[in-house]
């Protein structure tokens, strides 16, 4: 979920709704505002933070003071009750909520028998009536019956709270759920990221787990859940606001495959350097000898960062000759997993909020293990709680399916195993100065990928009424179909598998008959001939194989139906370029049948439940 609210001198209502907007790759399923307006009234409704728009066009929704919420269901079905903002019994408070609250089951029991009454089936709404409940009994001030709630609840939450009676208030407290304050002048912001913030100001203070902002008469106080006092820590952001706008392009997701040249640079931007074979990275340094001497690296991820942690586990295995094994974050904190201090966590994850990655992160904290964050999210939650880490620089990415965030994070961990390799000794220099030119020659090789664009338009245009799709690859190409598969499914909604190649006869190739489409990567490496036997086992079936190959190959060309042809790399690095005509056919696909491409159904960009 994604939450906005604004106390200062403007409209609120504006700046709330251009930021939901900003923020609804966190979740889109209902939209809502709450604002002090003579009263504290609340609009609300199911769907985008377009229809709620639409829905307050009219009213009388001036105010100074405010706050809004986008929803992404956890408790209760996407519709106008479970939407955000909550009222107390009273109506006289309301919340915004990010967040789960795991024991609100009794809480509510015990409220309605103190005879507090529920509109909707929202943890949200329990939390917001125990405040009212400790306001009323204890008769506190709103913020003390907040800061007292919250010893009350457990699980995680971003909250926003304003109340009827103290019209020039906001309340809001964060544990595990992001939170950042944005400082104006004269004004405050409070919001999920950065992104509605900095179109006015860049100041801002990541609020810690555990602490609550208070704002009144203009005045900020900043205390933790146990009352003492906090100094904030004001940061100056760098972003741009051009990073976040589409700039020309249909939708983000196409700005952002379009911008992956300039991103990859970026991500090894001062990391390596050509001249004189520099190789270097500042949050690496300081963990160097652990790294160097691990005796096994674990990486923890969820979605397109566990496809990254796959390609790294090939690249370090390969480079550094040191074990890897890759987890889901969720699978890997709940199977009671071998966990030693000399073990080294590399964590990935674009946005640094990811639930599931945190969680495993405090897991293999508490083992003693070291960990190393790859966050895109400058000062998000996983990036702040590892011991050390790199960042991605692909700058902001809003489309909901991952694309520069991916290739970025391939980057940053192929130089990670070459700077492993190289202190091992376990890389010959000459691979690793060979290997250095090329990472160096792969943002022109992207861009000449992207000048396929138009021919695999055509190729998607055939394929678009597809129900399905197999994605076969070796190597460090095996993730890579993981991920087109994952592509696929998450913006066209058709069903799609990747395998690696070999393994379809084990069980897919039994899926195989004239309808359905393999995307084939199969680019020049050492598994070439392999999987030029693969192709066939697949022609042999009647399947239609869209083959991603090598400039010049003359083979597959022979067997496929659709032929792509991208630029010759070393296999190490073919992922950086064979996901590219990959996130291409997905994207295009999509658009053609009609689906919203940046904000794909059920699905939310930065996932902060468990
Ligand atoms: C969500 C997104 C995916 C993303 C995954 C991990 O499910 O929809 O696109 O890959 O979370 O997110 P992270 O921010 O940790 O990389």
């Amino acid at each position: 979920c994604g939450i906005v609210a604004y106390v200062g001198h403007r409209e609120a209502c504006p700046i709330i709704i251009k930021g939901l907007k900003r923020l609804e790759y966190r979740g889109y399923d209902s939209a809502g505002v709450a604002l002090m307006n003579g009263s504290l009234s609340v609009f609300k409704k199911k769907g985008k933070v377009a229809d709620l728009e639409a829905f307050i066009a009219g009213k009388d929704v001036h105010s100074n003071i405010g706050m809004g919420h986008t929803r992404w269901a956890t408790h209760g079905e996407p519709n106008d009750a479970n939407a955000h903002p909550h009222f107390s019994s009273s109506q006289k408070i309301a919340i915004i909520h990010n967040g789960i609250i795991e024991n609100y089951a009794a809480l509510k029991t015990l409220l309605l028998s103190k005879g507090h009454t529920f509109k909707s089936e929202t943890d949200s709404e329990v939390f917001i009536n125990l405040i009212e409940d400790i306001r009323d009994n204890s008769n506190c001030s709103l913020a003390e019956a907040v800061r007292l709630a919250l010893h009350e609840v457990v699980g995680a939450y971003a909250i926003v709270v304003l109340s009827k009676d103290d019209p020039d208030q906001l309340v809001a407290a964060r544990k595990g759920s992001p939170l950042v304050l944005g400082i104006g002048k004269g004004e405050y912001f409070l919001a999920s990221d950065a992104t509605p913030i900095i179109e006015y100001t860049n100041d801002v203070v990541y609020l810690k787990d555990h602490e609550m902002a208070v704002i009144k008469n203009g005045e900020l106080d900043i205390r933790s859940k146990e009352d003492v006092k906090q100094t904030p820590y004001v940061q100056r952001l760098e972003m741009a606001l051009e990073s976040i706008e589409k700039g020309g392009y249909e939708h983000f997701m196409l700005k952002e495959i379009f911008e992956q040249p300039r991103s990859i640079l970026d991500s090894m931007r001062g990391r390596m350097i050509t001249e004189g074979n520099h190789l270097m990275m500042s949050g690496f340094r300081e963990f160097e000898n652990k790294f160097i001497n691990a005796e096994r690296i674990l990486i923890v991820a969820c979605g397109t960062s566990w496809h990254a942690g796959l390609v790294a586990e090939y690249l370090i295995e390969d480079f550094a000759r040191i074990p890897v094994e890759v987890e889901y974050a969720s699978e890997f904190r709940y199977r009671n997993p071998i966990i030693r201090e000399s073990d080294i966590v590399i964590a990935i994850s674009q946005s640094g909020e990811t639930a599931d990655t945190l969680a495993a992160i405090e897991l293999a904290k508490s083992k003693g293990a070291t960990i190393f964050g790859i966050c895109n999210v400058v000062g998000s939650s996983i990036a702040r709680t590892t011991d050390a880490g790199a960042y991605t620089h692909a700058g902001p990415e809003i489309g909901v399916a991952s694309t520069k965030a991916f290739t970025a994070q391939v980057t940053v961990l192929t130089l990670i195993a070459m700077i492993m390799g190289a202190k091992r000794g376990t890389l010959e220099t000459t691979k690793l100065h060979e290997l250095m030119a090329e990472l160096d020659n792969i943002p022109a090789k992207v861009e000449r990928a992207l000048k396929l664009d138009a021919q695999i338009q055509e190729i998607s245009e055939k394929f678009k009424d597809a129900t399905n799709f197999i994605y076969l690859g070796r190597g460090y190409n095996y993730p890579v179909a993981l991920e087109g598969a994952l592509k696929l499914k998450e913006i066209s909604y058709i069903h799609a598998e990747g395998y690696p190649a070999a393994e379809m006869k084990h069980g897919p190739i039994a899926l195989i008959d004239e309808q359905m489409p393999v995307v084939v990567i199969a680019t020049k490496d050492s598994s070439y001939e392999k999987i030029v036997s693969n192709v066939q086992e697949v022609r042999a079936r009647k399947g239609q194989v869209i083959a991603i190959v090598t400039e010049g190959d003359t083979t597959i060309p022979t067997m496929a139906d659709h032929v792509i042809e991208i630029p010759e790399t070393s296999e190490h690095l073919a992922p950086l370029l064979s996901v590219i005509p990959l996130q291409l056919l997905s994207y295009h696909i999509a658009v053609m049948r009609g689906c919203n491409v940046d904000q794909p159904r059920n699905l939310a960009k930065s996932v902060t439940v468990e």
